[in-house]
């Protein structure tokens, strides 16, 4: 029986998601736009000051998966303020620890961050931009009805090879 379980953030769980998106630099390079180097260098002021945003839901949330009392998996939300992209969420920090992918972890954080999203009667579109070297993230992300709707070539540079970025979005 699955002891999977979602939450959303708070600021008891500051070190839990600093060290997801560690964690995440290290384990797939490629897939998001910073580099690990860059954010293990910063200070404790700095991290606060990125993640506070997310626990304390301001505009910004973060969803945990755990299996049992480990976390395993995460996903963020993005509201924007302006009054124009106010009906727009974005998805960020999508991941999934190694060790416990495929086990549809992911699709449930997912769900859950469509859902609760929606709730709101604003928010009319979601949209994230995934690195195309992610396959399994971009199938994962059609199956919740996500269009690729744009390509920026050579987005990234990671060492001496570029990659492209796509812009998937999907209306609701
Ligand atoms: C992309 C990523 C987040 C997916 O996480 P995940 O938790 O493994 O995803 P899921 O398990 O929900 O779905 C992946 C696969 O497991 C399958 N699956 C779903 N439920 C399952 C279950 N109960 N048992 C086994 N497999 C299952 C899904 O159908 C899917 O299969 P597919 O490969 O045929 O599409 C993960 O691979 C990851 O962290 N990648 C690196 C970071 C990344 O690319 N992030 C995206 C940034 S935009």
């Amino acid at each position: 029986m699955s002891n999977f379980t979602i939450r959303k953030g708070g600021i008891p769980d500051l070190p839990i998601l600093k060290n997801m998106m560690l964690l995440a630099l290290e384990t797939d390079p490629d897939a998001f736009s910073v580099m690990l180097s860059e954010y293990t260098g910063h200070s404790d002021f700095w991290w606060e000051t990125y993640l506070f945003p997310f626990l304390t839901e301001d505009r910004q949330e973060i969803f945990f998966g755990f299996e049992g009392d480990q976390v395993a998996s995460m996903g963020g939300l993005l509201f924007d303020d302006k009054e124009k992209k106010s009906h727009v969420a974005s998805m960020v920090w999508i991941y999934t620890k190694p060790e416990f992918r495929g086990k549809g972890y992911s699709q449930q954080i997912i769900t859950e961050m469509i859902n609760s999203a929606s709730n709101n009667p604003q928010i009319k579109k979601f949209g994230l931009m995934v690195a195309a070297t992610q396959t399994k993230a971009i199938d994962l992300y059609k199956k919740f009805g996500f269009e690729l709707n744009g390509v920026m070539k050579k987005e990234l540079k990671v060492g001496d090879h570029f990659i492209d970025v796509y812009i998937m979005e999907k209306q609701i």
